[in-house]
Order: structure tokens, then sequence, then C-alpha cells
């Protein structure tokens, strides 16, 4: 057993949420009170870089508690509970925040998420009006990988400040979507060329166009995995997993004890490719073990 020492700490706060997307990988169980939240916030923010995040955090008001105790000015949601009352964003405000990162696949959006767009559109008005930075969140599959520059134009109309791109992952729900969503590797090398491309057209200030790590290494030299080495996620039952896109049961790599972050392991992830990547959607076993080895 060994204690975890890297850098930063994502804590999913819970696995409640208030709709079922078809494609989330969501796949622990579990709701910490805030409370709690708050408990293990102050017991870590010295030691760690705390990220929190949840299923769907708006689903309790209470998390946001935790947020200014950490500086995190930003939450991540499907935009229901803002657009069933506005006035959460004033109280978003009051605590701090000062990004909404909200989920709006563009080109594939009606076919996985269960939030209208209307709803969407709705609600960044709201954010925009209140002057709150918006990122937009946009799943990649099949369908959408070809069309950067469109998805990039329509966010910026939106009045988007930046665009986030994920790798489609087959995990949790998706698990029983066709895998004709999932991006072979050269579908994943042409995307991320179209990112590169479309990079330059902007100044970062203006667009920021990211891209998740689980499209995996593609043909840049700076990639990095930060999986384990500095970044582990703790979910609600105590345990540690090495990726968001692996919390699920099977997959722990430690578990905190009420005073202490413990790895069962030292892990070997040299943090040269996407192995979540590798398992999930191309099902490369040997992968996943090489990384969860014992140095
Ligand atoms: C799990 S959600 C949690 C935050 C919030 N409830 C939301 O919907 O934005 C985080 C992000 O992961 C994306 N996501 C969920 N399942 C995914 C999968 N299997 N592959 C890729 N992205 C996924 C969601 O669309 C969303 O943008």
């Amino acid at each position: 057993m060994v204690e975890y020492n890297g850098k930063k700490l994502t804590i999913m706060a819970c696995s409640k949420c208030n709709t079922s997307c078809k494609h989330c990988y969501i796949s622990y169980k579990g709701n910490r009170t805030p409370d709690e939240l708050m408990n293990l916030v102050m017991k870590f923010r010295y030691k760690y870089k705390i990220e929190i995040n949840g299923a769907e955090i708006l689903t309790d008001l209470g998390y946001i508690e935790s947020y200014p105790l950490i500086g995190q000015d930003f939450i991540m949601t499907n935009g229901i509970e803002i657009y069933k009352k506005p006035e959460v964003l004033d109280f978003l405000i009051s605590r701090g925040i000062k990004q909404i990162f909200m989920s709006f696949h563009f080109g594939i959006h009606d076919d996985i998420s269960s939030v209208e767009v209307a709803m969407l559109e709705s609600n960044i008005k709201n954010i925009l009006k209140r002057n709150l930075k918006l990122k937009l969140y946009v799943t990649v599959t099949q369908k959408n990988y070809q069309y950067v520059h469109e998805i990039v134009e329509k966010a910026r109309k939106y009045g988007a400040v930046s665009v986030r791109f994920t790798n489609f992952i087959k995990q949790g729900n998706a698990i029983d979507l066709s895998d004709n969503n999932i991006l072979t590797k050269s579908q994943i090398n042409d995307f991320l060329d179209s990112v590169s491309k479309e990079r330059k057209l902007y100044d970062q200030d203006v667009m920021d166009i990211e891209r998740c790590g689980s499209f995996g290494k593609g043909n840049s030299s700076k990639f990095n995995c930060y999986a384990i080495n500095n970044n582990v996620i703790l979910t609600p039952d105590n345990n540690i997993y090495p990726c968001l896109f692996l919390a699920k049961p099977g997959y722990e790599i430690g578990y905190y004890d009420g005073d202490t972050l413990n790895l069962y392991n030292e892990y070997n992830n040299d943090g040269n490719d996407c192995f979540v990547r590798d398992y999930c959607n191309y099902g490369d076993v040997k992968q996943l073990r090489k990384k969860l080895e014992v140095k």
C-alpha cells in the first residue's frame, strides 16, 4: 500500500442525475452528502489540487458550498436545473462560479441526450446575460467527427468561448450502443488534424479548442496521460480509480480510509497514450494490465 502523492484529486460527489443519457459512462454508484464533500475538501485542499464533479452536480446545490474553498470557478452540467430555475445561476455566481461547462453534442445531440436543444439555447441566453463564460462539451462519434469546423463556428455563434471535445468511450450505458459510434484510430488522426487546423484560426482567448486525452496521443509530441501519476478519481463509496471512464467496480486502484488516499500498488502508467480508450473501445486488455501492473 502506498499513499497517493500525485498533484490532482478528482472527487465525484454523486452518481445521481436528473436524466439518463444513452451514452453516459458513469459506472459507479453512491452520493456524498454536501457535508461529507466539504469535510473531504477541507482535509485535502492543501495536499492536492481538487476538482469536484459528479454525474449531475446541480441535483444538490449544497455541493456548491465546497467550490469556493478550492477556488473552483466552473461547474459542469447538463443544464436541466438551470432551465428549470435560471436563478440557480445567480446562486452559482454568489459562490464564485465564473464558467459554465454545458454538454451540447453538435450533430448527435438528440441521438444521445435527453436534454432538448431548446432548453440549452434558453440556458445559453441566461448564462451570457450574466456574463458567465460558456464552454460547450461535445462528445465525438463517427457521425460528427468530420465537422470540427462547423461545430466550432456554431459554438462561437452561440457565444461560447471554448469547446471541449471528448472521444466516445464504450463504457456505462454506451456499452449498449452501436460500435459504429467508435472512432477508428485513423478517424481519430483525421479528427485531431482538424482540431489543429481549427486552433490556428483563433486566438485562444477568443476560442479555446480543447480535446480530451481520451482521443489518445495521435500525432502529438506533447501528449501525457496523468491518470494515476497525477490524477485519481475518488467516488462516493471511498474507492479510488485511475480515470473517470474506469470508475467502475472491479477497476479500483486504492481507497480512502478516512485519513489517507491509499493506492494498492505503485502503478506503471508511463503516460504515453490513453489506455482507457484502447481498453474500452478496442478491447486491448494487455495495455490496461500493463499500465496497472506493479512497478
Ligand atoms: C458524465 S457527464 C457529467 C456532467 C453533466 N451531467 C453533463 O451531462 O454534462 C460529463 C460529460 O461526459 C460526456 N460523456 C458521457 N458519457 C460519455 C461517453 N461514453 N463517451 C464520451 N463522453 C461521454 C457527457 O456528454 C458530458 O459532456
